[in-house]
């Protein structure tokens, strides 16, 4: 597989799976991949770029006929001025047939109007406010909503003896879901919600709340937090400040032990307790496949988490629309293929809704676990055929 790498002002420009300047636009099915590959977020994109891989090293570059080509963008985000220029190029000058990516939901947002006016397919392979699938007729969703993995987490502590929580979320839409969605579960079933904190998605500093969270005595604290460092500086000063030892449990959505992370959190993050779509220690023979190619694919590339997934599973819903139109991509026909559509994910089965096009799956509760010395998220209960609670 060809992979080059081009600099162009702000953003990074690659393509990968065949030279985009070599090729003949008939000959090619384009997909625009945009995503942060640079700045806090920068894993966002390498992850997805990753599942990529892993799918096209496993199925060939190759779908009736034609070279399947991905044309990567770097928002630099989050950035959603970037993110929509850059979807105008994709869409004008590059001539892409996908819009793929979005692991930030203002960036997804920003996006969303130019893939109705182009009529161009839109693969959200994990941007997860509920409401983005809403923005446009040609978005299909296949990595989660908040709401969707939220919910089950307020069902879960209200049978497990927790009774009083405090939640803690990021604000911005992914935040605000998860919160929503919790508290109306948590407080349904019968539980307390004593306070709720919302931090700023740039830079935010836990600290402070930390302390308020101690005071308040919860029996725990649930906790969204977009994947990655926010996590780990959020579970440094849970552990310093002695939250555990004054009882105070964690629990959470599985972005906060992102398995791409959770390998460098260490034992402070033992025991916690998550819910979510994709565990890494998922066993199935579809995960054992898509972890080998992962690994075959980016040798550097760390332990795959629920975005590399989402981005594999994107590629394997544009590989079968593609099949299924014989290499003539038009919008409504893709859409058409994309509503129903049922792929065999490494999480396990899932289909995109005809009505609402967004994801429908098992939610997972797991434990941070040590297993043969490393890390894990390891599941021990589940939610089976979770639709979007949000809209
Ligand atoms: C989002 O911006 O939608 C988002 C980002 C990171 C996550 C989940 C959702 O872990």
């Amino acid at each position: 597989m060809k992979f080059t790498k081009i600099l162009q002002s702000a953003a990074t420009i690659g393509v990968f799976g065949f030279s985009a300047f070599a090729a003949q636009a008939q000959e090619t099915i384009k997909v625009g991949l945009i995503a942060a590959f640079s700045g806090p977020f920068a894993d966002y994109g390498k992850q997805m770029e990753g599942g990529i891989k892993a799918y096209m090293k496993q199925h060939g570059d190759k779908v009736a006929g034609k070279k399947i080509e991905i044309i990567i963008r770097d928002t630099t985000g989050p950035s959603p001025e970037i993110a929509k220029r850059l979807a105008q190029e994709l869409v004008v000058r590059d001539k892409v047939d996908f819009l793929a990516g979005f692991g930030l939901t203002p960036e997804a947002l920003a996006v969303a109007p130019v893939a109705e006016q182009a009529k161009k397919p839109m693969i959200i392979m994990n941007a997860a406010t509920s409401i983005i699938t809403t923005k446009s007729n040609y978005i299909a969703r296949v990595s989660m909503t908040l709401p969707q993995v939220s919910g089950p987490m307020a069902i879960w502590a209200g049978k497990n003896g927790i009774k009083r929580v405090v939640t803690l979320v990021t604000d911005y839409g992914p935040g605000i879901d998860a919160e929503t969605a919790f508290k109306t579960n948590f407080i349904g079933g019968g539980g307390q919600v004593l306070e709720s904190i919302r931090v700023p998605l740039r830079n935010p500093e836990f600290a402070p709340f930390i302390q308020r969270i101690k005071d308040a005595k919860p029996d725990a604290v649930f906790i969204f937090v977009p994947a990655g460092e926010q996590g780990i500086a959020f579970m440094k000063g849970y552990r310093e400040r002695g939250l555990a030892e004054a009882g105070i449990r964690v629990i959470g959505t599985g972005d906060l032990t992102d398995d791409h992370v959770l390998p460098v959190m260490g034992d402070a993050i033992l025991g916690v307790i998550t819910t979510f779509h994709y565990s890494a220690a998922h066993d199935s023979p579809e995960n054992k496949a898509f972890l080998k190619s992962f690994a075959d694919a980016n040798p550097n590339g760390g332990r795959p988490n629920f975005m590399a997934v989402g981005a594999y599973d994107g590629m394997a819903a544009i590989y079968e629309v593609s099949r299924r139109l014989n290499g003539k991509i038009d919008g409504d026909k893709a859409m058409a293929v994309l509503k129903g559509l049922k792929i065999n994910s490494p999480r396990g089965p899932i289909m995109i809704d005809p009505v609402t096009r967004d994801v429908v799956q098992t939610v997972y509760v797991r434990k941070v676990e040590k297993v043969g010395g490393e890390v894990y998220n390891v599941e021990f209960d589940k939610f089976a055929n979770m639709k979007d609670t949000g809209k």
